[in-house]
């Protein structure tokens, strides 16, 4: 059977690492158009080069999230590459480790600046060539902690929580326009994600969580994902038993908020 990815221009965010990374060469194994962001272009091309699909079509486009200003030359470039984009997965992100009353308000702005606004605005910007084109899936790499909250987490928090309210809303308003929009929560998966967390000052973590040790390998992540976007769901957890407070958030909150203060969430 082939691939419902096959000849699909797919355009992934935070393509230099992690996630991002995992996804480029699954996706370039199934014959997908590859456009790869984000800021390190030399990390592009890294990953341009271990590819090795059968369809190597892969093109690099770097660009700041946070950069608002170059967004719309950005999309455009984008649109360009392949003359269209079928699928566009929102996945370059930061994470935090700060308490909230030390982190400065200008580090909360630089999370929401990349996760949130940077995010938000390239779908803006690419929405009128999907609604042009009447076809479309928009993917958000949100988080657990999209659906929940933990110690240290409260700017990274924040910011996927508000992923999902923009997001919800735009499923409501472009699905006759046949566009699906999937938010997908992943638990602890091995990448760098909590070495590149900003602590409350700014400056970088550069240490590994015990959580994010013992997580899940990016291409496994990436296995389990595949198949619950080609059915475009709506909303995707995946994860070990970090997932587990999804589900108490919703039916017993009072259970889940006394259980959160016991556990390490390093
Ligand atoms: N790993 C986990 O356990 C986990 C759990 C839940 C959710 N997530 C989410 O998964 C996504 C991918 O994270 P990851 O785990 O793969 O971590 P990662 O290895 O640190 O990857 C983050 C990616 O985002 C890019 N990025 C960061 N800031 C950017 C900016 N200002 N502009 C453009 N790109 C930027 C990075 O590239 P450059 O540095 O080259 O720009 C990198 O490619 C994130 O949204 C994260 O919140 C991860």
């Amino acid at each position: 059977m082939s691939s419902p990815f096959k000849d699909r221009v797919i355009w992934i965010t935070g393509a230099s690492s992690g996630i991002g990374e995992a996804l480029a060469y699954a996706l370039d194994q199934k014959g997908a158009k590859l456009i790869l962001s984000a800021r390190r272009e030399t990390e592009l091309e890294r990953v341009r080069s271990h590819s090795n699909g059968q369809n190597s079509d892969i093109e690099i486009l770097p660009f700041d999230l946070a950069d608002i200003t170059s967004h719309e030359e950005v999309v455009t470039n984008a649109v360009g590459r392949f003359g269209k984009v079928d699928m566009l997965i929102n996945n370059g992100g930061i994470s935090q480790r700060g308490l909230a009353h030390e982190t400065r308000l200008d580090v909360v702005r630089q999370i929401m600046e990349v996760n949130f606004f940077g995010t938000v605005n390239i779908t803006k910007r690419l929405l009128p060539f999907m609604i042009e084109r009447k076809s479309g899936h928009i993917v958000v790499m949100s988080s657990v902690m999209g659906k929940f909250g933990t110690r240290l987490r409260s700017a990274y928090a924040a910011s996927k929580h508000a992923l999902h309210g923009w997001y919800d809303c735009l499923r409501q308003e472009v699905g006759v326009h046949n566009i699906d929009v999937s938010l997908v929560c992943p638990g602890y998966v091995k990448t760098n994600v909590t070495l590149n967390a900003l602590r409350a000052d700014g400056t970088q973590l550069n240490r590994m969580g015990a959580g994010q040790m013992a997580g899940m390998e990016p291409d496994q992540f990436v296995d389990k994902l595949l198949p619950k976007l080609a059915k475009r769901k709506k909303e995707i957890y995946i994860g070990g038993r970090e997932v587990i407070p999804v589900y108490l958030k919703r039916f017993f909150p009072g259970l889940l908020d006394g259980l959160l203060k016991r556990v390490s969430v390093t």
